[in-house]
């Protein structure tokens, strides 16, 4: 691992920025860890703590030299900083109103990257002092488990501000994977594509959601965690790919509305996990576990995937 830039600030410690501050510790950064009140920031101790420990599972390095500072204090939290990542809620005013206040503290260096899932980069730029500083840095959740970032320019991002960010995203361990401005950016479009042809499928009653998790994951997942889409394709011929996409790309869903599927269970107050019951029922405790096993199963196949030959 190089060198990081420190100390780093993470503006916004709600469900991304513990993780996300958690791993540029254990790389050894000095990371502020920004909110903005006490409660959350008090709250948001508990979720590093839970962080770091999933990274202890992942008998990752600890580079000497890291450190977490939390604080309510705006200019505490910038103080000096050499990068910054901005992870507030996902509101184009309200960002632009967090990068126009760092802007008159910081640094005209300093580089500022933001998390947003797929506000366009230009716009959050628009009226920035030095809009060449912003970039795209878009983590995945869980930020210390998932270890790809996506790098993203704007129409005005100063090409060495992607090339640090990418930096930085190597120096902790990670892949960094730069792309240009396109709404909701690779990771989500692949993900919502595939949603929505699930989703559709659910709605017709073609699967069960259980058959279609044993599909997916294991006809689909399991693959696609080894082979990549491209190298899919090399593997399976284009030919191949070819006669197939010729009758069925014209039967893949490609409606723009929320299917009756989900709507209907968001009307009986059926969100998932946040509510108890989803798609699936859970008895007390449940939920707790299911958590458990997903940090589990993604501890286990990242260091799988880790040790194998990359293809
Ligand atoms: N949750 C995800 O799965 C996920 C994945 C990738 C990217 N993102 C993106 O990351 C960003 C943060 O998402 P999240 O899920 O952590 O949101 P969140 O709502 O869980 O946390 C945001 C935090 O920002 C704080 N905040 C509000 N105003 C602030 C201000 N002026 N200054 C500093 N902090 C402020 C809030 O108090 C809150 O704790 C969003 O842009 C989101 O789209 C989220």
């Amino acid at each position: 691992m190089s060198q990081l830039p420190s100390p780093i600030a993470v503006l916004g410690s709600g469900t991304m920025g513990p993780g996300i501050a958690a791993t540029l510790v254990r790389a050894g950064a000095t990371v502020r860890l920004y909110d903005i009140s006490q409660e959350i920031i008090d709250r948001a101790a508990g979720s590093y703590k839970f962080a770091s420990g999933v990274l202890d599972q992942l008998d990752l390095p600890v580079v000497d030299g890291g450190e977490v500072v939390f604080t309510t204090d705006f200019a505490e939290a910038l103080a000096d900083v050499k990068f910054v990542i901005e992870a507030v809620p996902e509101n184009l005013d309200l960002k632009k109103k967090v990068i126009a206040d760092m802007e008159a503290i910081i640094g005209d260096e300093v580089i500022i990257s933001t998390n947003t899932s797929g506000i366009p980069i230009s716009a959050m730029s628009a009226d920035m002092q030095h809009p060449g500083r912003l970039v795209g840095m878009h983590w995945s959740n869980p930020p210390h488990l998932i270890p790809m970032i996506e790098v993203i320019p704007g129409e005005k991002t100063d090409d060495s501000a992607v090339q640090e960010t990418i930096a930085i995203v190597k120096a902790i361990g990670y892949h960094a994977v730069q792309e240009k401005e396109i709404a909701g950016f690779v990771e989500n479009r692949v993900l919502y594509a595939i949603l929505r042809e699930c989703v559709a499928m659910l709605n017709e009653g073609i699967v069960s959601p259980e058959g279609l998790d044993t599909c997916v994951k294991w006809g689909i997942g399991y693959k696609l965690s080894v082979i990549g889409p491209t190298r899919l394709l090399d593997m399976a011929g284009m030919d191949i790919y070819a006669a197939v996409s010729s009758y069925l790309n014209a039967q893949l869903d490609n409606s723009a509305e929320t299917p009756a599927v989900i709507t209907d269970l968001i009307a009986q107050g059926r969100l998932g996990f946040k509510s108890g019951a989803g798609m699936y029922d859970y008895g007390p405790g449940d939920v707790d576990a299911k958590r458990r096993d997903i940090v589990a199963g993604l501890v286990a196949a990242r260091k799988t995937l880790s040790a194998i030959t990359p293809v």
